[in-house]
Formats: structure tokens, sequence, C-alpha cells
């Protein structure tokens, strides 16, 4: 075969000869000072990513008969990070001998968490929550997740007009959403119907009235009670018809499992879109059963190894907290993936409607205690909390 010499070969072995003198002068030529030990983008995901965060509690406010506003600032930072409106922080106490700790929606604006402020409010209804709402005191200090969960709002998903529908307690999400648009960090409209029983139920007031002068409207119904400029009644299909285009909306509900099984009822005949109608998750209950059989749950956490109580109506991250042991959690709805403990034996039955495991998790033994109650005795490794 005839070699022919190309002029571009030639040139690329000119290159070669000169590689090691280039290198040389480039090392030269470089700065002789340390490399930074963190950058930029390090401390930015740091402080958008706390991980667990240590809170004081500053204020407790009496909201309504039933709820309270618990105010939080930072200690071992100096602000919240900024989240998503619509998330919720896992708070996380020491009362009695347990460690008990439990998810609460965010109802302060993301902007108010960069000056050092967060906002809870709290149904005096539960054991953490009683203790929150009638025991805790300005000065006390807790341990409270980063902000988490998929409860808000998505751009290329949802639409332009957003439709709330808060029962209760559940205003607290809403009323972050609603501050957060206004406030211009979020690019809906929104409209919030607020269900309670009576006026003297509905929470927030003084905040929602401002943001009602700022543009928000908002809708109170009230079910036990009839009052002029309020609604009467449930928050119905009907109702949501009188004030929104029902078919063109995005819908964000929290309330209780009553409120969605009435709505999804009501919202029925519109055939809307799965991803039309967003509900925020709610604690996995005990379960109701006359004499619940009581079972051993050993606990490995690294080479500590733990033998507890677990009674059969009550989930196994329960049995955990109530022995004390802490446990990692955040939504206490089998969502998050975030208490995902290996199986080592025993039987067990998951939550209806609650076994968030992806099909690996599944099959290769894993568990969120979290939604996951005894059948037998049982064995876990569960990861440390941190
Ligand atoms: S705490 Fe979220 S899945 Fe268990």
């Amino acid at each position: 075969m005839k070699f022919k010499k190309q002029l571009f070969g030639f040139m690329d072995m000119l290159r070669f000869t000169k590689l090691v003198p280039n290198r040389r002068a480039a090392l030269a030529a470089g700065a002789d000072t340390p490399l930074p030990e963190t950058w930029a983008v390090n401390e930015q995901a740091r402080a958008l990513h706390p991980g667990r965060m240590q809170v004081e509690l500053t204020e407790v406010t009496p909201l309504t008969p039933r709820m309270a506003e618990l105010v939080f600032r930072r200690v071992d930072g100096d602000a919240f990070p900024f989240f998503r409106a619509g998330q919720y922080v896992s708070l996380q106490g020491k009362v009695g001998d347990s460690v008990i700790s439990r998810p609460y929606s965010i109802a302060s604006s993301p902007r108010q968490a960069l000056q050092n402020r967060l906002v809870l409010g709290v149904e005096n209804a539960g054991f953490f929550s009683q203790y929150l709402t009638q025991e805790a005191k300005p000065g006390d200090r807790f341990v409270m997740t980063e902000p988490s969960g998929e409860f808000h709002y998505e751009t290329l998903r949802d639409k332009k007009h957003i439709v709330g529908v808060a029962g209760g307690s559940g205003i607290t999400p809403l009323l972050s959403m609603a501050q957060s648009a206004l406030e211009g960090d979020e690019p809906y409209q929104m409209t919030l119907f607020y269900g309670a029983r009576r006026a003297e139920d509905l929470a927030f007031r003084k905040e929602l009235d401002a943001l009602s002068e700022k543009g928000l409207k908002v809708i109170y119904v009230l079910s036990d009670e009839e009052r002029p400029g309020y609604e009467h009644g449930f928050v119905s299909g009907e109702l949501l018809s009188k004030y929104v285009p029902v078919q063109d909306v995005t819908y964000f509900l929290c309330g209780p499992k009553a409120m969605y099984e009435y709505l999804a009822g009501q919202m029925a005949p519109w055939h809307l879109p799965v991803k039309a109608v967003h509900k925020d998750a709610t604690c996995c209950p005990s379960l109701s059963m006359d004499n619940p059989r009581t079972f051993t749950l050993t606990v490995h956490i690294r080479d500590k190894v733990f033998t507890v109580p677990a009674r059969e109506d009550e989930t196994l991250l329960t049995a955990m907290e109530r022995a004390g042991i802490e446990a990692p959690n955040k939504c206490r709805a089998g969502g998050c993936g975030y208490c995902h403990s290996k199986w080592l034996g025993g039987d067990f039955q998951v939550a209806e409607g609650r076994d968030g495991r992806r099909e690996a998790d599944r099959k290769f033994g894993f568990v969120h205690p979290c939604v996951t109650y005894p059948l037998s005795d049982m064995e876990l490794d569960v990861p440390p909390a941190e």
C-alpha cells in the first residue's frame, strides 16, 4: 500500500513534540495559592439542605379553641432555608421518656424563613401536638428537619389559577402558598375556600384578611353557623362552580380524610385528570381494634440492639418512639422513604393505600416503619437518625 504523508498528520506530530514543554510552561504560570476549601455551590447546597436543624420556640399564641400558632427561630444558623410554599417540617422533641416527632405544614412564607422566622399552626390533637400547644413555652429547644414534601406548585404541571380547599388546621400550607404568590415568589393566582364548623374555628384570620386586601380571594364556609358574608354548609361542587372555572384550575386540598372523600364524590362528574387534584398527606393513624396483641420488636441500629414491645394497632415507628429510640422519620405517611429500614424477620401489614415503597424495596425486604403494623414478633435493621 502506498503511504501518503498528510499535512495535518505532520502538524500533529509537531505539536506532540511540544506537548511536554507547553505543559511545563502552563504549570509554571499557574497560581501557587492553595485551592479553596469550599466552593460557593457547596455552600449554597448546605444552606438549602441543612438536614436537621436546632430550633428554639419564640412565641406560642392561641388561634382558635383547638389551634395555636408556634413561632420558631433557628439557633444553629442565621436563617431557615428557602423552601417551596406548601412544604412541611418534622419537629422532634423529648416528652417524658419518649422521643417523638410529627410533621407540620409551614404556615409562614419562604421569604420569612430567610429572616429566621418559621411559623407552624398546630391543632390540639394527639400526644405531641397537645404537648406543643399546652406545655411548650418560649425558650424550649427542638430538632427540626429541613422543609420537605411534594405538596407545592409545579409550573409545568399545574394551571395558572389554583384553588386551595382547607378544612380546619389544613389552612397552614395554603396560607404559605397564598403569601408566597402575593410576595412574588410563585406565578399563580389563587382562590381559597376555607371551611370550619363556626367562625371562631377559622385560624389565621388576621393574616388572611390582610392577604385579601392585597388580592387573595377567600371564601369562608361555615357548616354549623349561618352568618352574613360567609357561605353556609360544606365546600361542595356547586359552591366551587359558583366561584371558579372548575375544569380550568388545579386543586390543592388540605384537611381531614372525610373532606377528601366528600370532595372526591363532588368532583367525580367533572372527570378531572389525576394531576389536577393534589392532596396533602396525613400521618398514618393507629388502627382501631379491641384487645390488640403486643409483640416483641428487635431493632438493630449500627452496633446497638434494642428489644421493645410493639402493639399490633400501632406502627413500628410508634413502638420505637414509645421506647425512646430515635428512629429516622419525616412524613409519617409512607411517602418520603426517610424511615426506610431493612426487614430481618416477622409478619407485618402495611396501612391501606400507604405503601410508598419502590418495587425494588419490596422485593429486597425493606419496609417503611411509619406505615407498618406488626402481626408477629419482628426484627428490623434501622438506619441512625442523623
Ligand atoms: S417517614 Fe416518610 S415514609 Fe416513613
